[in-house]
């Protein structure tokens, strides 16, 4: 297949097209649920400005080589790493790597189907009026109640799973594209909305302090892992996704200026989430470290005793379900995309095998909050072992490996032909970062989580 070929599974219609798609799957959950969280547990500002040198000296470079990868082989990761192998003369099982991505993205989608269930009926609730006046106390049984039931969380996790694939189902355009044109603004006007509540709640200077003021003292080898990995899952990367997206991109298009918009965008959306839920969190005496009900137990609060509250609250949900369904379809894409080019078969049965597995596999998490929370391993619920090894191993691992191929596998001439970057000074930054700083910053890591150093 020449690089100048398209995908067998279809194209983006547009360069716009292709961002709001890998933006749609950058933000997501990650941003608005688990950023917060994981500030929380962490300790807020040091961990939030490891996050962010994450983001800019890993995320972004290995975001640029894996889109690029993606669009020079426009195949499954799977297929794309086989064939990039072969052109560079390499070893043909850096094809493993894509494995990898796909086993990840399974993990990753079991248990994000039912975070993504939790936010749908959470628009279900703020329909009938369930946050309306209700205080912290209040707020905190209706999760309580909720994540206590096991069928609700089966239910919720059905159907997010369902119209997850249903979506893959349809294919590249009409399938992936149509459904993100309208939901990144909406949600952008609904958090800035939440932040203007947080600034007159009264804990926002609080709350800020929180987020922004680094305090080192409180951060581990294993929040510095946490931080690392996040920036890998909220960027989408380290697995394929983009990967995948990438080989759908029409080949003009400017890679690296993509990324930047992407990155920075997914960026700021989760920066607005953290201002806008931690002062509500202080104002009720809430506790940032309570975990991954934050937001349920925060966001609420304000819908319940804002001006126009009611309509913002139902609003905010269906828009977090929705921005959740764009980065859920790029999680299984790629096992999908695999499916169709060597199991022989349509997208609609490739769906459906892929589909059920991750449904039988978030089965896990749908239950580690209540019948199955004393099932553990390594001292973890399945949704915390799932979580961490996926999101703290798999996507760094996977990233290395990427960056590795990139910087020092693939042919100079093979990589700056594809990205094409307007100045050959732009080109050996990235191509000096990707080969150098990032998988030596992914290393480090891993080496300061063990405690070695
Ligand atoms: N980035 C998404 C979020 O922040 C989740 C996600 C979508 C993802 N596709 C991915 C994470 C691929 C890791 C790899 O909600």
């Amino acid at each position: 297949m020449s690089a100048t070929s398209k995908s067998i599974h279809g194209e983006w219609s547009s360069r716009f097209a292709f961002v709001l798609a890998a933006t749609g799957s950058a933000v997501g959950l990650g941003n608005i649920w688990k950023f917060p969280y994981i500030t929380g547990e962490n300790g807020g500002g040091a961990f939030v400005l490891v996050y962010l040198l994450c983001v800019v000296l890993v995320g972004l470079p290995i975001m640029i080589a894996e889109i690029m990868l993606g669009r020079r082989g426009r195949q499954s990761p799977v297929n794309t790493m086989e064939l990039l192998a072969e052109q560079a003369e390499a070893d043909p099982n850096w094809h493993y790597l894509g494995w990898l991505g796909l086993i990840a993205g399974a993990l990753i989608l079991s248990y994000y189907s039912v975070i993504a269930g939790w936010a749908g009926s959470y628009a279900l609730k703020a329909v009938t009026g369930s946050f309306i006046d209700a205080d912290a106390e209040n707020i905190k049984l209706l999760f309580d109640g909720f994540i206590n039931n096991p069928l609700q969380q089966v239910f919720w996790h059905s159907v997010f799973m369902l119209a997850t694939m249903s979506v893959v189902a349809r294919g590249v355009q009409s399938g992936l594209e149509k459904s993100v044109k309208f939901l990144m603004p909406c949600l952008f006007v609904l958090l800035m909305l939440l932040v203007a509540y947080a600034m007159v709640s009264g804990a926002y200077q609080q709350g800020l302090d929180f987020l922004f003021t680094p305090d080192f003292s409180k951060i581990t080898g294993q929040a510095v892992l946490t931080a690392m990995g996040h920036a890998f899952f909220t960027l989408s990367l380290g697995m394929g996704a983009v990967m995948v997206y990438g080989s759908y991109l029409p080949r003009p298009v400017s890679i690296a200026k993509t990324a930047v918009l992407i990155a920075g965008t997914d960026t700021v959306v989760a920066l607005l989430a953290g201002i806008a839920i931690f002062p509500i969190v202080f104002a009720n005496n809430l506790e940032p470290g309570s975990g991954p009900g934050l937001i349920f137990q925060t966001l609420p609060i304000a819908f319940g005793n804002m001006t126009g509250g009611y309509l913002f609250g139902v609003l905010f949900f269906v828009m977090l379900v929705f921005a959740a369904l764009t980065s859920s379809i790029s999680l299984i894409e790629p096992a999908v995309a695999w499916l169709v080019e060597n199991k022989g078969m349509t997208r609609y049965q490739a769906c459906i095998w892929s589909g059920f597995t991750v449904w039988f596999l978030g089965l896990g998490t749908a239950f580690s909050f209540n019948i199955g929370s004393q099932v553990k391993l390594f001292d973890r619920t399945i949704f915390q072992l799932f979580d961490y090894l996926s999101a703290n191993l798999m996507l760094p691992i996977g990233g290395f490996a990427i960056a590795v191929f990139a910087g020092w596998i693939m042919k100079t001439k093979d990589s700056e032909d594809e990205l094409a970057m307007p100045h050959a000074i732009v080109y050996q930054v990235w191509k000096w970062v990707v080969s150098y700083i990032s998988p030596a910053a992914v290393f480090l890591v891993f080496l300061h989580a063990v405690g070695v150093i």
